[in-house]
């Protein structure tokens, strides 16, 4: 009886230890994959807290039951993006929020990267229905913002938020304009001699630091993420994110991206490279009603436009 005893406990033991080391194993291949990657990239601290003030509102239900929180800037700074919340009647592009939840919901496999994620709409909607979310934002006072929203609804182990600006080049700090009515509207300036006209020390929100697209890849290998979708919107810089994202599109399954057009459109350069990116890589450019555009009328475009993987099924 003793002898049978002495067994079951033995066993209890090797099985313990087990799983403690299958633990440490796991946790230490993550941390040393999360750690392995470039100092350039500032990954946000969703634990921590700022003692700024600032409205979160329970947000409109989508699709009939997702809904989340968002956190706001004051409207008369900010007129367009938090100007479009009114209490569970109205949030910020609710057309384009929902058809990507509808194709989220379509095809469960699929997760979202969200560049210029802003305070955090998309990124919200998204992780409130069980998705990871990767949410790129280089604008301190939005980071603040989503990093609430993400406490709020305790969604840290869904979420990586990266406080950076997506360039062509590492490293670099970039002066931001600046817009006291439409936060949302802010944008890069590239006319000067950007990498060393700013004291890179600076708590300035309005100097941002670059990273390139493909250097987020090991967060996204970290995570076992193999699909997403894509929402950039980021007046005028959406060309750097195919620039130095060849690495990422190679690796992922990305059969959809939402592009905001406004912008880039008025850059001949920018609009090639865009071009030539997703035709060698066999994506379609479309309306939000699935009508192929035409790339010789690139002007006359919609303000956000669409780029479908060809042979993609059961997305428009
Ligand atoms: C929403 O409803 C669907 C279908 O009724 C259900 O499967 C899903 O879990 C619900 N989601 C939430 C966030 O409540
Ligand atoms: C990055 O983009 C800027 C602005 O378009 C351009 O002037 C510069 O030559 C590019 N740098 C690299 C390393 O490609
Ligand atoms: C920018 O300024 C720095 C320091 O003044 C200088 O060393 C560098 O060559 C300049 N770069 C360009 C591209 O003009
Ligand atoms: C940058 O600013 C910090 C703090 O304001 C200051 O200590 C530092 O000397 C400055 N560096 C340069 C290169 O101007
Ligand atoms: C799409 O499907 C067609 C017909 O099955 C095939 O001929 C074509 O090569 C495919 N294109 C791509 C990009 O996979």
């Amino acid at each position: 009886m003793k002898v049978l005893y002495n067994k079951i406990i033995q066993k209890i033991f090797i099985i313990i230890c087990g799983l403690f080391i299958s633990y440490y194993l796991i946790y230490f291949q993550l941390k040393r994959n999360i750690i392995n990657i470039s100092s350039n990239i500032h990954v946000v601290d969703l634990y921590a807290t700022t003692p700024a003030k600032f409205q979160c509102i329970k947000t409109k239900k989508l699709l009939n039951n997702i809904s989340t929180t968002i956190c706001l800037h004051e409207i008369k700074r900010d007129k367009y993006v938090s100007g479009a919340y009114g209490d569970s009647i109205s949030i910020w592009e609710e057309k384009q929020v929902t058809r990507i939840l509808q194709l989220l919901t379509r095809h469960p496999h699929l997760h979202l990267i969200d560049i210029g994620a802003n305070i955090g709409t998309y990124t919200m909607y998204a992780a409130s229905l069980g998705r990871f979310v990767l949410a790129i934002d280089c604008f301190a006072p939005n980071i603040i913002r989503l990093r609430r929203s993400i406490q709020l609804m305790n969604l840290f182990n869904q979420v990586v938020l990266i406080q950076n600006a997506i360039f062509n080049h590492s490293g670099q700090s970039l002066r931001l304009s600046i817009d006291t009515r439409n936060i949302g509207g802010q944008r890069i300036h590239l006319l000067n001699n950007y990498s060393y006209k700013y004291n890179l020390s600076t708590k300035n929100p309005y100097i941002v630091k670059t990273i390139t697209f493909n250097e987020v890849l090991p967060i996204l290998n970290a995570y076992g993420i193999r699909s997403a979708l894509m929402k950039i919107d980021i007046e005028g810089s959406e060309h750097f994110v195919m620039e130095k994202g060849n690495q990422i599109f190679d690796t992922l399954d990305i059969p959809f991206i939402q592009m905001e057009w406004t912008i880039v459109k008025q850059y001949i350069n920018r609009v090639k490279l865009i071009l030539d990116f997703f035709n060698k890589r066999n994506y379609d450019p479309m309306t939000d009603s699935c009508q192929i555009l035409n790339q010789n009328e690139y002007t006359q475009w919609p303000d956000d436009i669409y780029w479908l993987k060809r042979n993609t099924s059961n997305f428009c």
